[in-house]
């Protein structure tokens, strides 16, 4: 699996599997664990998939040792603020059964999220979290949240893909080292993405699918 350096030197997987809407536990452990025996290294949860427990079991009937996979997961706007982010964090840790996160996001740029920061932040200095990042922050929420605190975000898990290439946003981060963490990059199969003739045409002269296309160009974009 190719890596991508994080802006504070953690290495981070280039491709994961995300489990956006998978809530039956069982069909989530058992589609994690596929994933794992796959290749994959990096498993996206969030608090608000309701899915957390089924991935850490996965994680732990896989066998593949805990530093050997990069688990993401995110906190919630209820949960947004310093107190009850540090409460949902626990809580996280708890559901994956695990001692640390490899990734932590602030979900949506909503509520005190100064607050979550500032939480994510100590978390991240006490070992707990090895990279903290945002999700679906524009470049003005971005720059206020780097003007207001002392770590600057990770990565940014954000819609890209080819029909939403965040061209501006992608300028901005890039300033920072923030690297963009495409969510959607199928754009969720609509627009008959696998079967669009330009990004079949280039599938076409290296022997690959339009999907590959895609992951491709989302790995160059970084
Ligand atoms: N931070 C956020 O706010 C946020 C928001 C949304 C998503 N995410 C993260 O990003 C992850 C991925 O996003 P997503 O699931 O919404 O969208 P996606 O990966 O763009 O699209 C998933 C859809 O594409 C289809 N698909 C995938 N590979 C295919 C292939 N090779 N051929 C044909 N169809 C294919 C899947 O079909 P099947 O169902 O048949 O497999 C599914 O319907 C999520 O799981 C989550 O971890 C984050």
């Amino acid at each position: 699996m190719e890596m991508i350096q994080l802006n504070n030197g953690v290495q981070m997987p280039q491709l994961g599997f995300g489990v956006f809407q998978v809530t039956d536990e069982a069909q989530c452990r058992a589609c994690v664990l596929e994933a794992l025996k796959t290749g994959y290294r990096l498993i996206d949860t969030a608090a608000c998939y309701g899915n957390e427990r089924a991935v850490g079991a996965a994680m732990r009937e896989s066998g593949i040792a805990r530093e050997e996979i990069f688990v993401s997961s995110k906190v919630w706007i209820q949960d947004a603020g310093y107190e009850a982010t540090l409460r949902s964090f626990e809580k996280t840790l708890e559901n994956l059964q695990t001692e640390y996160l490899d990734l932590y996001l602030i979900h949506m740029p909503y509520g005190d999220y100064h607050g979550s920061w500032r939480a994510m932040e100590e978390l991240l200095r006490e070992g707990k979290i090895r990279a903290i990042g945002v999700c679906n922050f524009l470049p003005d929420r971005l720059a206020d949240l780097i003007l207001s605190h002392e770590i600057v975000p990770a990565v940014n898990q954000m819609e890209c893909h080819p029909f939403c290439q965040q061209k501006e946003l992608r300028a901005f981060q890039e300033r920072y080292g923030i690297k963009m963490m495409a969510w959607a990059p199928f754009a969720e199969g609509r627009e008959g993405i696998f079967v669009n003739p330009v990004l079949a045409e280039i599938g076409g002269y290296f022997g690959k699918t339009p999907a590959q296309v895609i992951l491709r160009c989302c790995a160059s974009a970084g």
